[in-house]
């Protein structure tokens, strides 16, 4: 991590949560964040959820996020919901191209970037997840696959260098319990970086790269040591309290 970009760790809640359950991590978190001096905290429950827990961290510095939105601001798109609505009820993030929305429904870098430029539009900060499979990544693939998914929308988060973040998540290391090696995992972030750079370099000085896979208390403190990881995004352990705050303690 770098000394300019402060640690952002966002918990993804997934389709996990009802209400009470929903609110009562929310609770916790907000109890304990001061544990986590050195890092933004940001929950990501699910949509039916959004409004209620937002009124949980009310006053707080725990900032809400949405998990997907529809790249319209409106209109007739049944069971969709806009960047406006989301800031409606309280959100200040939302997480675009998901590796499971692009496996389970159909996302592509072209409507990730159409997203993206949408949330921005209305003040919503996206948290764009990039990586790649197991399959792409024994062929040798994973910088180009990385890379060409990083090209559809580096043009649109360098317009509000800072306000985006972008999420390396290599799909064989979600849910799984494989966390990249630290090598790996800085390999890929610094490739990141230096194809920010390229588009400008305060847009590389500023972005915030999260990991995501399996990140858990034990495994943070080595992952958000390496120079270009500047956060979490976090599945599983995000559901639990504990978890979550120790991951984000060891933001240093
Ligand atoms: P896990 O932490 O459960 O592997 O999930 C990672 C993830 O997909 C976060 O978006």
């Amino acid at each position: 991590m770098s000394q300019q970009r402060r640690a952002l760790i966002a918990g993804n809640w997934k389709m996990n949560q009802g209400t009470s359950a929903g609110r009562e991590l929310a609770k916790a978190i907000v109890a304990g964040a001061s544990k986590a001096p050195n890092a933004d905290l940001v929950v990501s429950p699910p949509f039916t959820i959004l409004a209620a827990v937002a009124s949980d961290l009310a006053g707080s510095p725990v900032e809400l996020s949405a998990q997907n939105m529809h790249e319209k601001s409106g209109g007739a798109f049944t069971g969709e919901v806009s960047a406006e609505m989301l800031k409606d009820c309280g959100c200040k993030w939302v997480i675009l191209g998901h590796s499971e929305r692009r496996q389970y429904f159909a996302e592509t870098d072209a409507s990730v970037a159409s997203k993206t430029s949408s949330a921005l539009a209305a003040e919503l900060r996206p948290i764009v997840c990039i990586g790649e499979t197991l399959e792409e990544r024994e062929a040798g693939k994973t910088l180009e696959v990385v890379g060409r998914q990083l090209a559809a929308f580096e043009a649109i988060i360098a317009k509000q260098p800072g306000v985006a973040a972008i999420a390396y998540e290599p799909v064989w290391a979600i849910g799984t319990g494989k966390v990249a090696t630290t090598e790996q995992a800085q390999e890929v972030h610094a490739a990141i970086r230096s194809q920010l750079a390229k588009v400008s370099q305060q847009l590389a000085d500023v972005t915030r790269v999260l990991y995501g896979g399996s990140v858990k208390p034990d495994n943070a403190e080595a992952l958000l040591g390496c120079a270009d990881i500047d956060g979490a995004l976090v599945g599983g352990a995000s559901l639990k309290a504990e978890d979550f705050l120790a991951i984000a303690a060891a933001a240093r």
